[in-house]
């Protein structure tokens, strides 16, 4: 399905990213993943040519908007195009109610999640736009859909990615890109790990029992949703904000 196409996912070395990449790689795409550590970066890509697919690695952070014009420049140069920008780099930041929420956190949570995501979409559309064909997917939440108690910054950022997507979507619509957002539901992944270790089993457990289906999601779960918003199977929809929660938003 992506035989030949490039596609580029930033926070690519874990979580719902990483199960994409390999998703991708069964599909014959080649793979630039940028995300912050060498070393994870590194054994990704070998474990990805052992599958058989063409792989690259950039360690960039996405707030910083040279280090995400050097990904675009190294993947060009690389691969010679890019067909799909997968951007899941994200962090949930703490857990605290509105009034004790650190501003320094709030700040941190936006920078990542929208500033990042905002930077990665700026440099790859004007290349979308001289070939005028590209498909983004962004993840945003059902956090981006709804609100999320404790977590202001993570849900605030998530309803940014929301808006940042339908308005792009409206934007590039006529110029053969489309801009989709996933919105998923806890999905287990280091992201989700992370929470647990820090938080008591009693809260974990609460947000496992909210979800109807009574479970966590998959990464590969996501991966489905990911690559069929990002392939021709989807080629009317833009725009669209596409919920994975075991029913969660339907309770
Ligand atoms: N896991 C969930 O329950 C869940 C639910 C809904 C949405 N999401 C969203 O899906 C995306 C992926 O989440 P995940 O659960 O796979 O998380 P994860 O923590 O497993 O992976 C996130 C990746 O992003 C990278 N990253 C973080 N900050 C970065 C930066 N500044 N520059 C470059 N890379 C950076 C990390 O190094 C990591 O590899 C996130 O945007 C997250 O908000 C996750």
């Amino acid at each position: 399905m992506f035989q030949n196409q490039v596609v580029i996912i930033t926070g690519g070395c874990s979580g719902i990213g990483k199960a994409a990449a390999f998703r991708f790689a069964k599909e014959g795409a080649k793979l630039f993943i940028a995300d912050l550590s060498e070393k994870a970066g590194d054994e990704l890509v070998e474990e990805l040519e052992k599958m058989g697919a063409e792989a690259a690695f950039a360690r960039i952070d996405v707030t910083d908007a040279e280090d995400v014009e050097r990904m675009v420049k190294d993947c060009l140069q690389k691969f010679g195009g890019i067909d799909v920008l997968v951007n899941s780099a994200g962090i949930i930041g703490p857990r605290a109610r509105t009034e004790r929420y650190p501003l320094d956190e709030f700040r941190k949570v936006m920078e990542v999640n929208v500033v990042g995501l905002f930077n990665c979409m700026q440099e790859v559309l004007p290349h979308f736009l001289t070939k005028k064909s590209g498909s983004i997917v962004n993840l945003a939440s059902v956090a981006g859909l709804g609100g999320f108690a404790s977590h202001v910054g993570y849900a605030a950022s998530k309803h940014a990615v929301v808006g940042i997507t339908r308005t792009a979507a409206l934007e590039y619509a006529k110029h053969g890109i489309r801009i989709n957002a996933i919105c998923p539901a806890f999905t287990m992944t280091p992201m989700l790990e992370s929470a647990m270790l820090h938080d008591d089993t009693n809260y974990l457990d609460a947000l496992q029992n909210a979800i109807p289906m009574k479970r966590f999601g998959q990464p590969e779960e996501i991966a489905e949703a990911i690559v069929y918003a990002a392939s021709a199977s989807s080629s009317f929809m833009t725009g669209h904000t596409l919920v994975l929660d075991g029913g969660l938003m339907t309770s």
